[in-house]
């Protein structure tokens, strides 16, 4: 029984056992990398706290843990285990191995004192069995360019080219800056800011140009690769966006100006884009942005304290809040007070004005959905009438939560 199997922690100073679990991760996303190729992700990988499962001398399993931070409400920020490089070989599936390896994963988070552990899926239906809820939804973009036209269009000048070996201290700069206004918003190691901004095999570009990089100096910047395509002898390519991030609206406005306009091209896509971005209010015809949901954040509330004490509110206001977690236990009845100062949370014996699983507090934990949307399909039950509609001010954000990368 694969169960049996030893599971053993990736050894982070040894660069064989680092390229076996890389060899590991791509047979298992069916990538079939080089060697070469796999040894640009040596410094993510030695980023992470990797656990392998092994059948004789062959990987089997594979799952990471990064060391990163989740903005909160009001600009906080909390240490959160960021699951990534997760696969299980294809004749070894469906035995456990993926049970086992997020038990002792989550295990490990709660004592390096992790609250919360965020991931993207590559299915929708693996992590909500393990508690893990959508806490922040996103949306993608094919966007027809060839008459779209920008309603109150800002100086195209504003936007300058960003030099390779800029780009990691440009973004790291705004990349925080827009975590201090954006909840939800995972950190990204130094080692992933230069594999995603700075790195640029062949390997990487899917047959589309080299990475193109773009600034609002100090204010914002865009990544972007262009793919070449003829349709009726007419040159129709796509803009591939990988990034636009931006601390005021203007230099926004100045990057998507920029992406949507680039020469050679019909048609931009874009995914990982917040639900509330402002996009589709800056032009004319917003139908010819095709708008469809993309890949959300999920969460693992590990520690229910110290997430909901970790944020602020618009309101002041307070709940009893009875948490069911069957999976790892870390549920309870709680006390939460919130103000726009901050927020107390606290074990009670009181009787809960609501009651809901912990999936469910992590959809809304960072204003990602109403509670009330949650009531209406009868996974958030209210006990003491009026309690969901101040659980939804009490949730409720300026701008909805964000990660605008996928790890
Ligand atoms: C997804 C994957 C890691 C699952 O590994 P696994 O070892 O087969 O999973 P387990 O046997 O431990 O299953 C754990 C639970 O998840 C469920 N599950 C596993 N894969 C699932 C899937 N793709 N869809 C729905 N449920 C799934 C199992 O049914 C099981 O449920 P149960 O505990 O309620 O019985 C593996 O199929 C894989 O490597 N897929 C390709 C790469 C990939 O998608 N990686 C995930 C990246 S986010």
């Amino acid at each position: 029984m694969s169960t049996s199997l030893p599971l053993r922690r990736v050894r982070n100073d040894d660069d064989d056992d680092l390229l076996a679990l890389a060899r590991a991760v791509s047979r298992h996303f069916y990538e079939d990398e080089s060697d070469d190729e796999l040894r640009l992700w040596l410094p993510f990988l030695r980023g992470c706290v990797s656990l392998v499962v092994e059948d004789g001398d062959r990987l089997v399993g594979n799952f990471g843990s990064l060391q990163v931070d989740i903005s909160t409400p009001g600009g906080g920020r909390l240490p959160c285990a960021g699951i990534t490089v997760v696969g299980v070989s294809q004749t070894h599936r469906r035995r456990g191995l993926l049970r086992r390896m997020m038990t002792a994963g989550l295990d490990d988070a709660v004592e390096r004192e992790q609250p919360v552990a965020a991931l993207f899926a590559s299915e929708s239906a693996i992590y909500p069995r393990f508690g893990y809820g959508i806490a922040a939804p996103t949306i993608e973009y094919r966007v027809d360019t060839s008459r779209l036209r920008f309603l109150d269009p800002v100086d195209p000048h504003l936007v300058v080219d960003l030099d390779p070996a800029d780009v990691v201290a440009e973004a790291s700069t705004i990349i925080a800056l827009v975590g201090d206004r954006r909840p939800g918003l995972v950190s990204r190691t130094a080692a992933e800011l230069r594999m995603t901004l700075q790195d640029d095999p062949p390997s990487f570009r899917r047959g589309a140009s080299s990475r193109r990089l773009v600034q609002v100096p100090g204010r914002g910047y865009a990544t972007y690769r262009v793919k070449d395509d003829f349709r009726d002898g007419v040159l129709a390519g796509e803009v591939r966006l990988q990034q636009l991030l931006a601390t005021d609206p203007e230099a926004e406005q100045a990057l998507w100006q920029h992406v949507l306009d680039v020469d050679l091209t019909a048609t931009v896509t874009a995914d990982l884009r917040p639900p509330d971005d402002a996009l589709p209010w800056m032009v004319e015809d917003r139908l010819r942005l095709r708008m469809g949901e993309s890949a959300p954040l999920y969460v693992r509330i590990l520690d229910v304290v110290r997430c909901l004490a970790s944020r602020t509110s618009a309101v002041s206001d307070g709940l009893v809040l009875e948490v069911h977690d069957p999976e790892r236990d870390a549920g309870g009845t709680y006390r939460w007070d919130v103000s726009p100062e901050g927020a107390a949370c606290s074990r009670t014996d009181a009787a809960p004005d609501v009651v809901l699983p912990i999936d469910v507090l992590a959809a809304v934990w960072l204003g990602g959905t109403p509670p009330t949307r949650l009531v209406d399909a009868r996974r958030l039950e209210e006990r003491t009438p009026g309690a969901v509609a101040r659980l939804d001010q009490m949730v409720a954000t300026e701008h909805a939560p964000w990660t605008p990368w996928e790890f």
